[in-house]
């Protein structure tokens, strides 16, 4: 029989059945790994992954530039914010299922994209994408990653999205939109907040450089985290050979220790032209990654894209950069009922919430999963997104909700805000 993390109480409603389908019962991952009991929020696998990581991955995973301001500053945000709960309100029925860009997902939150995620976990890209269709949620490829974007098309489903870096070359954008179309995917990311290299002096002080160097410390690194070195690294080499940028182009790109692995990502003269050269040559769901700023979510609005991310990169580009949920709201205003995908420091489903409250329609997730995918493969990454799940439905109980859709700032304690009309984020 099904076991869950959650008591009976919790999860079902007044006739005694489970009132949702969407929250899988956790066994299957608890039983293929039972060590996963102990990992009981998503922070824990933060810890988890920095135990079983070399340390200069680790650092380049978690890191974010310089002195860290935007990384701890997006965590902070949330914590400002205090709820104001109803009761009395019947939430026996609550769904969270999700409409996004015409595709209903079983939670409001997806896997963010995030480079040589397949050297931080065997077969990383793959593991993410093949929990996140099982969950019934979005897990976007990185650009920077090392897996085929077709293999991910198939290991999806069809489901994943992929985040292109593109530079400012009309003849790069049509070749890229046509290798994504063909590989069968129908969302499109473009990332713009990376017109520069970030100073990510972490990397350099913990021993990681793109391109890889090896090095005697990274050496000694590996051999001090053996699960690592024969179950990521080792098993890497052998099954699937020296890793590769695979996806920065229409083709394969360079390997990752090659001296061509950081020109091939420059993008500096990337502009709003481009945006529009790929809004007319890429039919699918178009989303812009990295908006911060009420008039630039308004120019992407005007433009036709179908969605925008509301990010500093995880802190990751420039430090300073205001924490993207400071802004959410006067986003908000400025594109009507544009969707909008928060991504920054959520760590738990009150975060999910807080966001959906100041107007978003979704949020992104990933430092922790790749931290899951790490530690424990595809059942880390079922279980990370289990607890994420459990978190919101237990939540939006205490909040009075029955959907994420009715999250709005009537749900935060003092709270300004009024969005300019409705959302429809329900399925
Ligand atoms: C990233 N991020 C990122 N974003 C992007 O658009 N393309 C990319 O290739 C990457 N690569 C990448 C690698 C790693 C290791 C990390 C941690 C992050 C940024 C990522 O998508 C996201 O914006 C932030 O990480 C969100 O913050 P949280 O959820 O990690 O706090």
């Amino acid at each position: 029989m099904a076991t869950t993390l959650l008591s009976t109480a919790e999860t079902s409603g007044n006739d005694g059945k489970p009132n949702t389908p969407e929250v899988q019962p956790l066994d299957a991952a608890l039983r293929f790994k039972p060590s996963l009991r102990r990992l009981l929020s998503l922070n824990d696998f933060d810890a988890a992954a920095r135990r079983h990581l070399p340390h200069p991955l680790y650092a380049y995973v978690s890191g974010g530039v310089e002195d860290n301001l935007s990384r701890e500053e997006n965590l902070n945000a949330f914590q400002t914010l205090e709820f104001a709960p109803r009761v009395l309100r019947d939430v026996s029925r609550r769904t969270m299922a999700t409409n996004l860009l015409g595709t209903c997902y079983q939670a409001p939150f997806g896997i963010g994209p995030m480079g040589i995620s397949a050297l931080v976990a065997y077969d990383g890209d793959n593991v993410m994408a093949r929990a996140a269709t099982a969950a019934g949620v979005p897990m976007v490829l990185s650009g920077a990653s090392l897996t085929p974007l077709e293999e991910v098309a198939a290991s999806s489903e069809g489901q994943a999205w992929f985040q292109a870096y593109l530079p400012g070359d009309e003849a790069q954008i049509r070749s890229m939109s046509a290798r994504v179309h063909n590989a069968g995917l129908g969302t499109l990311v473009l990332t713009v907040d990376t017109a520069a290299r970030a100073n990510r002096e972490n990397n350099i002080r913990a021993g990681f450089s793109t391109p890889l160097r090896p090095s005697l410390r990274l050496a000694w690194e590996g051999l001090t985290h053996p699960s690592w070195l024969t179950g990521t690294l080792g098993k890497t080499l052998l099954q699937r050979g020296m890793p590769h940028f695979e996806n920065a182009g229409s083709g394969r790109g360079v390997p990752i220790i090659s001296n061509e692995a950081v020109r091939q990502f420059n993008r500096d003269s990337l502009d709003w032209n481009h945006v529009a050269v790929m809004r007319e040559c890429w039919r699918g769901r178009l989303v812009l990654k990295g908006v911060l700023h009420p008039e630039d979510a308004a120019t992407a609005a005007k433009l036709g894209v179908d969605a925008i991310v509301v990010s500093n990169h995880g802190g990751r580009q420039l430090d300073g950069a205001v924490a993207p949920l400071k802004v959410l709201s006067s986003i908000r205003a400025a594109t009507g009922s544009l969707p909008l995908i928060y991504d920054g420091g959520i760590r738990r489903g009150s975060d999910v919430l807080k966001a959906l409250a100041l107007g978003a329609d979704f949020v992104l997730v990933a430092r922790p999963f790749l931290y899951a995918a790490a530690v424990a493969g595809h059942a880390g990454v079922t279980h990370a997104i289990s607890l994420l799940k459990e978190e919101v439905k237990r939540n939006m109980a205490s909040l009075g909700l029955t959907s994420p859709g009715d999250a709005g700032p009537h749900i935060l304690h003092n709270a300004d805000f009024r969005p300019p009309s409705p959302l429809h984020r329900s399925c």
